[in-house]
């Protein structure tokens, strides 16, 4: 991005931070996070934390980088004037490194099988049963899986063809929506389908822990990518006259339907096909092949989905990949390609470890389950709610409110709306976080 890089409209940022936004998080982890911890019970957790603190946070990370206008490792001592507080900013940005690494494993997943299903179309492959088990847990495999989403990010991001990707999400983004519409009347149809349905969409009481409830916080900030200064860089990007609010209420909204959607196309699914909906980082590439199996044009359908899964997985790369590298670069573009390359050189050799975590490291497990499962865990649920929690503590104790409302009110005169945002985020958001976090480790 080049000095005084600015999106040329805010429907430009509001494509880029949904873009950020909605992927991997939305379709791939909250379905399977969801089955573990109790559908129902699950779900409202998460809506409860998206709409009254994933989006409150979203407005202090848009207004930061709105007001500081400038690189994530530098901007938090730009608006403070100390120095220290540029460590919220490198927090944020090792928790997108790592973050980057596993997240690329499962873009990798979704390029195998597009490549696989290409073989079966042109009739190098025969369909097997388990093809997906012997895929991820095959090393070679998925560790070029992960290569290969690294390479398409890198190229897209090297390229600075990011504008391009922004202006075709327009159209990916609504067909992903429609096609997730056909996907849950199809599951809806299947007999059986009741039984899961009720799973997601009741709360049982008996299903509430305080890890579900960990995790159902940590999701809502990996949906909308917080606490990794991912949103703060592209805000940072935003001319004046740009509403963030209203940009984020447009975000958390897509976000929470793509979200419910992929839940309302799973467990139907998964109850009628008698697929285990525990069954962990594979859920949806288990239950979504049998479901196409069932449709007319089912491959064809398939196909397509995969196509969009993908988009959206990488429109959130990209923003993994920019924030960490505007701050290597900072505006030099001759330094661009070079440095767009070592990085996702470092994110590739990381990203080995959680690869194998589904064959060859299947079994090496501690903490919260294996390589990948700790990586997951160490970024959602323990760098990233710390990392909001700096920031909205940033925002309400060290920014200067004046400052804050100013912005607030310069597109709309709500004050009272601010008054209440402020409240939120100086004081009760710093304390739910800190009890959802320190109960958990008690
Ligand atoms: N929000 C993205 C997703 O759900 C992941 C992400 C997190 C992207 C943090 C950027 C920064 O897929």
């Amino acid at each position: 991005m080049h000095k005084n890089k600015h999106w040329n409209s805010s429907l430009g940022f509001i494509l880029a931070s949904a873009g950020s936004a909605i992927g991997l998080g939305a379709i791939w982890k909250f379905p399977y996070i969801a089955g573990q911890y109790g559908g129902g019970a699950f779900l409202i957790q998460f809506i409860l934390f998206t709409l009254l603190i994933g989006l409150p946070l979203l407005i202090v990370e848009f207004y930061i980088g709105h007001a500081g206008k400038t690189f994530s490792l530098t901007i938090f001592s730009k608006l403070s004037g100390s120095k220290f507080m540029d460590l919220i900013g490198l927090w944020g940005n090792i928790a997108a490194f790592i973050l980057y690494a596993f997240y690329s494993v499962i873009g990798g997943w979704i390029i195998l099988f597009i490549g696989y299903y290409l073989g079966i179309i042109f009739n190098v492959f025969e369909l097997q049963l388990d093809y997906f088990q012997q895929m991820i847990a095959n090393p070679l495999l998925s560790i070029l899986g992960a290569l290969l989403f690294i390479m398409l990010t890198e190229v897209i991001v090297s390229f600075g063809i990011q504008n391009g990707i922004e202006r075709a999400s327009k159209i990916m983004m609504p067909l992903l929506f429609l096609l997730f519409l056909i996907i849950v009347g199809r599951a809806l149809m299947l007999e059986g389908a009741i039984e899961g349905l009720k799973y997601f969409l009741i709360p049982r009481f008996e299903d509430l822990s305080i890890e579900g409830t960990l995790y159902a916080m940590g999701q809502s900030f990996f949906a909308l990518s917080l606490g990794t200064t991912g949103m703060i860089t592209y805000a940072s990007y935003t001319k004046d006259d740009t509403n963030v609010i209203q940009s984020a209420l447009w975000i958390v909204i897509m976000n929470l339907l793509i979200s419910i959607l992929a839940g309302l196309a799973i467990f139907p699914a998964a109850s009628a096909l008698n697929i285990e909906v525990e069954a962990g980082p594979g859920l949806l590439f288990l239950v979504l092949p049998k479901l196409f199996e069932k449709m007319t044009f089912g491959f064809g359908f398939y196909m397509l989905f995969l196509i969009l899964f993908l988009f959206a997985a990488l429109t959130s790369s990209i923003s993994l990949l920019e924030l960490n590298l505007s701050n290597l670069i900072k505006n030099n573009e001759n330094k661009r390609k070079k440095y767009a390359l070592l990085l996702s050189l470092a994110v590739f050799i990381t990203s080995i470890f959680p690869a194998l975590s589904f064959g060859i490291y299947k079994d090496f497990k501690f903490g919260a389950g294996t390589i990948f499962d700790n990586m997951d865990f160490l970024v959602s649920n323990i760098m990233m709610p710390l990392g909001v929690l700096f920031t909205t503590l940033f925002c309400g104790f060290v920014l200067d409110k004046q400052l804050l409302f100013s912005i607030f009110t310069r597109n709309s005169q709500h004050s009272k709306l601010f008054t209440l945002w402020y409240t939120l985020i100086k004081y009760i958001l710093p304390i739910v976080i800190i009890i959802v976090f320190v109960t958990q480790l008690i």
